[in-house]
């Protein structure tokens, strides 16, 4: 993949060049309001950098999953002008991607200026599975610049327009935020440091079964909390209660706890668990041995004597990856098993990388630092992508 300074050099510089960059923008929102603005940061240093080269920077992103047609609630309206509050200069949204709008928009540019097309999920195009519906779109994104840049790491596993198709068509490179995220990854897979310590939670584990599989031969220890670990325990022979259980996801796990032991790679579960009638803000919650979960009762995060367990074996360890909350973070009776996880990670002495989407917006929500972690992922499923060792479209289409 090429830089961005390769890129300029092959074009004999940016200035007054039009670039597409391509970035993440998505965002959790209430209402207008963005409750966690980590990826709109992350992509203001490649941004800043191409206007710095005197580049024209139209942005294209997109928000949620609308269905190929505008709709209010996923306007990038809210994250455009966080945008601008971060660059230090107006970011003009344009109403449209392709249309009137955005050629107006662009061609009223001056070098050093920012356009952010709107939502590009609003064109059924973009996430076409036609290779021909998803190029025609292509064709007119492309028309709009003289460059493209891959900054969007959240979004490289898609084979989309804005994503892969427009790369075909403009010279091309990967902004600092891929590069950086891929390289830190790779440090992930290519000769960890050890002890290597990857910790899993989130709700569901088909979600992870590709990722375990693979790390299940990399990794020293696997350490699994938050509503998938009830599979788990419910695969040890252990009762559950209602909690989240995946029935069909049984033998699998009976066959990674026989892999693992296989290869020595040690499975840690929780010893203990906080469980309550409901799940509730107010409900009771009380903290029972993992084996001992009453019928009537939900496992809602990890108990007190799990946190110092995973706490210690993290303490341990010179490689972290982590992804998915060790509980119902988002309620405060439920959230202590992240932040003993989150809190063990910022002790690391070695590399600790906290993976995309609700874990990276568990640790800022429970009060943590970016700067206090090795590395906060961009991306949820593109980073779980990577480490299974698929090939991520956006990236494979890149000018090597
Ligand atoms: C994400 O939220 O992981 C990325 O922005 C990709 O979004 P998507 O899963 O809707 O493609």
């Amino acid at each position: 993949m090429r830089s961005v300074a390769q890129l300029a050099d092959s074009l004999g510089g940016l200035t007054g060049k039009r670039v597409l960059v391509r970035s993440d923008l998505n965002v959790p929102l209430d209402g207008e309001t963005i409750t966690d603005d980590g990826r709109i940061r992350a992509s203001v240093s490649t941004i800043e950098d191409l206007r710095a080269r005197g580049a024209k920077v139209i942005v294209m992103a997109h928000l949620g999953r609308p269905k190929g047609e505008p709709e209010d609630r996923y306007s990038l309206a809210p994250a455009g002008r966080r945008l601008g509050e971060l660059l230090g200069c107006e970011v003009v949204l344009a109403s449209d991607t392709v249309g009137e709008a955005a050629t107006a928009a662009v061609e009223a540019m001056d070098d050093g200026d920012v356009v952010l097309l709107e939502n590009v999920r609003f064109n059924p195009g973009e996430t076409s599975k036609d290779d021909a519906e998803r190029g025609g779109f292509a064709d007119r994104l492309a028309a709009l610049g003289d460059a493209f840049v891959s900054d969007g790491f959240g979004v490289v596993h898609r084979k989309q327009a804005s994503v892969y198709d427009v790369a075909q068509r403009l010279p091309n490179a990967a902004g600092g935020l891929v590069l950086d995220e891929i390289e830190v990854l790779r440090r992930l897979t290519e000769d960890p440091d050890r002890p290597y310590a990857v910790v899993l939670g989130g709700s569901k584990v088909s979600d992870k079964l590709g990722v375990i599989d693979s790390l299940l031969t990399k990794a020293d220890t696997l350490l699994v909390g938050g509503g998938m670990v009830f599979t788990f325990l419910k695969a040890q022979g252990h009762e559950v209660g209602s909690s989240l259980l995946e029935e069909d996801q049984l033998d699998a796990v009976r066959g990674y706890l026989r892999q693992a032991e296989e290869a020595g790679v040690q499975i840690v579960l929780p010893s203990d668990v906080v469980v309550a009638a409901e799940l509730k803000a107010d409900s009771a919650a009380t903290v029972v041995a993992a084996q001992e979960m009453p019928a009537d009762q939900i496992g809602l995060d990890i108990g007190p004597d799990s946190s110092r367990h995973f706490a210690e074996v993290l303490g341990g360890a010179h490689t972290v990856f982590w992804n998915g909350p060790m509980g119902v973070f988002e309620i405060a009776a439920f959230a202590a098993g992240t932040k003993a996880v989150a809190q063990a990670l910022t002790e690391i002495d070695g590399l600790s990388v906290v993976g995309g989407g609700d874990s990276a917006a568990a640790v800022r929500k429970l009060g943590f630092d970016d700067d206090q972690f090795g590395h906060i992922s961009t991306g949820g499923g593109a980073s779980l992508e990577y480490l299974e060792g698929k090939t991520l479209p956006g990236i494979d289409v890149l000018t090597p």
